[in-house]
């Protein structure tokens, strides 16, 4: 392309104050190049007359000139001048001009076909993890810990001591596994609390059950492959193992928890279950069971993926250790989170995993996120070692034991005959069964219109139920709040019956 000179006047934008000039400048020019109004070959002013005009340094308009021939929208030779570049690819000012300037480049002005992306069969099925996004808190909002009540100030005591602290190792990183210390202080915790049999090193630190979850996925199952999940069950689970298309098979809860799954399902590689505190009906999972299915698990050649999601928050009793503290023979894989006893968006939780599979889950982890956000896991290892951890839990459990005894005894006054409420020992939730009649996910909108939240049991469940029911979160708001939602829930239910 033979060098042209402009004969264009440039009418750059006002320069805002805050931007040094000859970012300014560049930006101007930018634009002028990409929606074509200064096109390949043309010729830049010469920088004594730029400077000029615009009453700027010589130096400054050097620098911006400078900065556009770095970006390769410009080719200089010192003496004969500063050149539009004629590489610059149609495409590229099309896709960025769009309009005046787009027709002024190029004859066709048609779009350019959209590219093709082929996505693999994974990439096609993939579903999201549902998210209602933010919305005022208030009865009867399940699966959420009392974020007002998070000990913001002491966190930030902790974190910042660690941030004025922080040494290069810190800044540089960790093993996939996680900070070994904090791997220690949550082998220390789960021994002690929940009974699990693990050392340090068979601890994974990850950022959530729901991480678990998908790495179980990726290294156990495949297309050809099945997992049973409990129903009604959670969600998470099922989504996580079927992105990676196995099969899904339910298996039904009774009073003691999950039944053990049929001789059928016997080809089943994982088996997810909640034995602490089965969401989202509240049962604890019996003993018999619990043997049952390890015996089931160890004749079908299964891992067992246990979701200790919330049973640090117990009521009624004492709390049942882990179903992973009764097996000797490396059948359980055991997954806990910080999201209920401290914040979700934190993201960090752990799997407690047999020792030789240890290395296969650091190997899976090691290529997706390397290893968990170090900063936030060493201001967690503090937060547990220097004890605030503890203290905040049992103050929250008083919280909530408040809080769920407001909610029985206004569902016992109010509720009596629409909706008989279960599975009150444990976590932050609440199931109730509603009378005969009522449609669950009927009841849900009527009463959302009352500005009170319940999740239809039938929404966890890939059957239709026998008994419709909701569930009913009582961590998130205090007393009153609970008490406007019993009102109002028993209002909905009532206005249905009429
Ligand atoms: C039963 C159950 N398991 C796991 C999770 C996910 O936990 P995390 O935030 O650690 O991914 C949730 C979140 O609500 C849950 O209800």
């Amino acid at each position: 392309v033979p060098k042209r000179i402009t004969a264009y006047t440039l009418a750059l934008p006002p320069r805002d104050s805050e931007t040094p000039a000859y970012l300014w400048l560049c930006a101007a020019l930018r634009a002028e190049i990409l929606e074509g109004r200064l096109g390949p070959g043309a010729r830049l002013p010469a920088t004594r007359d730029l400077a000029a005009e615009y009453g700027l340094s010589r130096g400054t308009i050097v620098a911006g000139y400078a900065q556009l021939e770095a970006e390769g929208y410009v080719r200089g030779s010192t003496g004969s001048g500063t050149y539009v570049s004629d590489t610059i690819p149609d495409d590229l000012l099309r896709v960025r001009g769009g309009g005046r300037g787009a027709r002024s480049v190029g004859e066709d002005a048609a779009a350019p076909r959209r590219a093709r992306h082929r996505l693999s069969a994974a990439g096609r099925r993939v579903e999201p993890f549902p998210d209602a996004g933010p919305r005022a808190t208030r009865a009867f909002r399940a699966n959420e810990p009392a974020l007002d009540l998070f000990p913001a100030a002491l966190w930030a005591q902790v974190a910042g001591r660690r941030l004025r602290r922080v040494s290069t190792e810190l800044l540089r990183g960790c093993p996939a596994e996680g900070y070994p210390p904090l791997r220690e202080a949550v082998a220390d915790y789960l021994r002690a609390a929940r009974g699990v049999r693990c050392t340090a090193e068979q601890v994974l630190i990850l950022s959530g059950v729901q991480e678990a979850l998908d790495l179980t996925s990726r290294l156990f199952l495949d297309g050809a492959s099945r997992a049973c999940v409990e129903d009604p069950g959670y969600w998470g689970a099922a989504l996580a193992f079927s992105s990676v298309g196995a099969r899904i098979s339910t298996v039904r809860v009774d009073d003691e928890g999950m039944m053990v799954p049929p001789r059928r399902l016997s080809a089943a590689r994982v088996v997810y279950l909640t034995p602490a505190h089965q969401f989202p009906l509240g049962m604890t999972m019996s003993l018999p069971r619990r043997l049952a299915l390890l015996d089931w698990a160890h004749a079908s050649d299964a891992v067992i993926f246990e979701d200790d999601y919330d049973s640090e928050y117990r009521y009624r009793g004492h709390p049942i250790p882990a179903l992973q503290g009764l097996d000797e023979r490396g059948l359980v894989l055991f997954a806990g989170s910080f999201s209920k006893v401290l914040f979700p968006s934190l993201r960090l939780g752990y799997l407690v995993v047999p020792p030789d599979l240890v290395e296969r889950f650091a190997a899976a982890v090691s290529i997706g996120t390397r290893h968990a956000p170090l900063m936030e896991q060493a201001i967690l290892c503090d937060f547990i070692v220097e004890g605030h951890f503890g203290r905040h839990l049992r103050r929250m459990r008083e919280v909530y034991a408040g809080r769920l005894g407001a909610l029985l005894e206004g569902a016992h006054r109010e509720l009596a005959g629409l909706l008989e409420i279960i599975g009150v020992e444990a976590g932050l939730q609440v199931a109730g069964w509603l009378a005969d009649g009522f449609d669950d996910a009927a009841v849900a909108r009527a009463a959302a219109r009352r500005r009170v939240e319940v999740v239809p049991l039938s929404a966890y469940s890939r059957r239709r139920m026998r008994r419709q029911g909701l569930q009913l979160g009582f961590a998130a708001v205090d007393e009153g709040e609970i008490g406007r939602g019993i009102t109002e829930l028993a209002r909905t239910l009532e206005a249905i019956r009429r």
